[in-house]
């Protein structure tokens, strides 16, 4: 195995025990992006605290990435202070939600 291919393997096993799955609804997450758009919608935004760093785009990714990125920004192993601070505030039914909003299945 390549390193690259071994990499990733990693990335994607750190991401894989997900506990129990809340059922997302989109039509929910609708509701919930408000406090989202802000920074994710606006094409080529930089937030300026602490540093200045391109936010990702999170509309099209696949749902369980959103889900997952979330759960790990609430539980600190995502460590970006702007999106611990968002997450922290998130129910795991708010997240669900707000992942099959922007997610692709
Ligand atoms: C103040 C600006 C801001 C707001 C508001 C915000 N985000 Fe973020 N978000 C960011 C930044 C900056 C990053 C990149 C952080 C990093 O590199 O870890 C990010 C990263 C993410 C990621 C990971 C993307 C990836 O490609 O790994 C997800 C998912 C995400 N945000 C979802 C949300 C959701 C859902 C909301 C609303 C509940 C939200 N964000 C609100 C700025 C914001």
């Amino acid at each position: 195995m390549s390193r690259t291919k071994l990499l990733a393997a990693g990335l994607l096993a750190a991401l894989l025990p997900l506990p129990a799955m809340a059922e997302g609804s989109a039509e929910a997450g609708r509701t919930k992006i408000s406090m989202c758009v802000g920074c994710h919608a606006i094409p080529g935004y930089k937030s300026s605290f602490p540093t200045v760093y391109q936010v990702p785009m999170i509309k099209g990714q696949s749902a369980k990435y959103i889900e997952a990125a979330l759960q790990a920004y609430r539980k600190g192993e995502r460590s970006h202070p702007t999106m611990r601070g968002i997450a922290a505030g998130l129910s795991d039914q708010d997240i669900a939600d707000l992942a099959a909003y922007y997610g692709t299945r």
